[in-house]
């Protein structure tokens, strides 16, 4: 039985992941405890169910979005995701964050800012508003905005899960500060349910555990939302590629093999408007076998980019609630693991998945008492 408690969540940037994640709640809320509902581990997660998630605040600075009821901001320009789920009036307005590095110029175009507007005391609203999470869905590239919301939760005693790839979880010194707040953190740049790394660590296993060697790859991406549009500007996908790249690569020096950098190709590739939140992957691997005889696989696959990830944000949102409720600190590493392409620390999918049913069995309702003092959970 889920335990009826709330978890009070903050959203920064009501984009389409942002949609998808408060549609996710009001399209599962009268889901049965043990149904099965596709992309999120279980309807009951250590006692919380789906739709105890409750938004409690927003921030953006898109002038369609400011100002607006969050179940009307989801669906306002230019976010263009599927639209699943009807959701009636929260009675939470979406507050005016600082512009900060948050919008470029090729999204300026479609982002409306009112740079005359007086953003409001971020920490004051996660205070006032009862936030004990924070969920960054910020654009790629993002640094100095999600460094200052990071900072925010913090100061307002806040968790944080980290769904972009700008290193918060994974930054050794933010992860100390987290920890030394005594607050949890999960991060970083979270992982679609089935959608173009796991597949490509997936395939990349199977080479492996049939006894191939990758010698080359790539993995190319073109959308049309507005997280594509960002992305154009190359200089933003610094970390977006190394997070991309890892996710990958991470799996083969596992095996104690090695990939040159110029043989694995991995990142976003293009900007097609008509495909909307539709994303397309390319991707090869290269490969010899027996004989040396060389041999090769292609796939497309076409995914919804937004709903993908919605499912995985839930659970990490709900682990981050367990980690909160027993008093855990700095980066909860398995969960990360799972969750997130850049944690801490890798662990292979199907052991980190394992790990992750482990955490929720000691720190779910079921648990014992939580431990007094914070404990940190960095993986040595
Ligand atoms: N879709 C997935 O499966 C997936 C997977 C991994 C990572 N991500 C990442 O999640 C993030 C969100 O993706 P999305 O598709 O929702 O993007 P989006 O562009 O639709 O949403 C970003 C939102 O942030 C707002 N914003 C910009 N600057 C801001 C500021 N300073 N303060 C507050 N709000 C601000 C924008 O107005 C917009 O509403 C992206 O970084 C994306 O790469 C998504």
């Amino acid at each position: 039985m889920a335990n009826g408690k709330k978890i009070k969540i903050a959203i920064v940037g009501v984009g389409n992941c942002a949609s998808s994640l408060v549609q996710g709640i009001e399209y599962y809320k009268n889901a049965k405890d043990n149904e099965f509902v596709p992309g999120v581990m279980h309807v009951n997660f250590g006692g919380y169910h789906i739709r105890d998630l409750e938004i409690v605040a927003a921030f953006d600075v898109n002038t369609n979005k400011v100002g607006k009821d969050v179940a009307e901001a989801i669906y306002a320009e230019p976010n263009n995701t599927v639209v699943f789920a009807q959701v009636p009036k929260l009675g939470v307005q979406v507050s005016r964050g600082p512009r900060l590095d948050g919008v470029n110029s090729y999204t300026s175009d479609l982002v409306p800012v009112d740079d005359k507007a007086r953003p409001v005391d971020v920490v004051k609203v996660l205070k006032e508003s009862g936030a004990e999470a924070v969920i960054n869905y910020l654009p790629v590239g993002s640094q100095e905005a999600t460094e200052f919301y990071a900072q925010a939760a913090i100061d307002a005693g806040c968790g944080f899960v980290n769904c972009i790839p700008v290193f918060i979880a994974s930054n050794p010194v933010w992860a100390k500060k987290f920890e030394k707040a005594g607050l949890p953190v999960i991060g970083d740049d979270i992982k679609a349910q089935v959608g173009a790394t796991i597949t490509h660590r997936t395939l990349v296993n199977l080479f492996l555990d049939r006894g191939m060697k990758i010698e080359r790859t790539y993995q190319l991406n073109t959308g049309g939302n507005t997280d594509f549009l960002n992305m154009l500007e190359r200089e933003r996908l610094q970390y977006k590629k190394i997070s991309k790249t890892e996710a990958v690569s991470s799996q083969i020096e596992a095996r104690g093999q090695t990939i040159a950098p110029e043989d694995i190709h991995v990142g976003p590739s293009d900007y097609v408007p008509w495909q909307k939140d539709n994303k397309i992957c390319f991707l090869r691997i290269e490969s010899k076998h027996f004989g040396d005889v060389p041999m090769n696989l292609e796939l497309r696959l076409s995914v919804e980019d937004s709903p993908n990830s919605a499912g995985v944000a839930i659970d990490s949102i709900r682990c981050l609630k367990l980690a909160l409720d027993n008093k855990l600190a700095g980066p909860i590493v398995e969960p990360a693991a799972y969750f997130q392409k850049h944690p801490p620390k890798q662990i292979e999918d199907r052991t980190a998945r394992e790990l992750v049913e482990r955490f929720i069995q000691k720190y779910g309702t079921a648990a014992k008492s939580a431990p007094r003092k914070p404990k940190a959970t960095v993986a040595a």
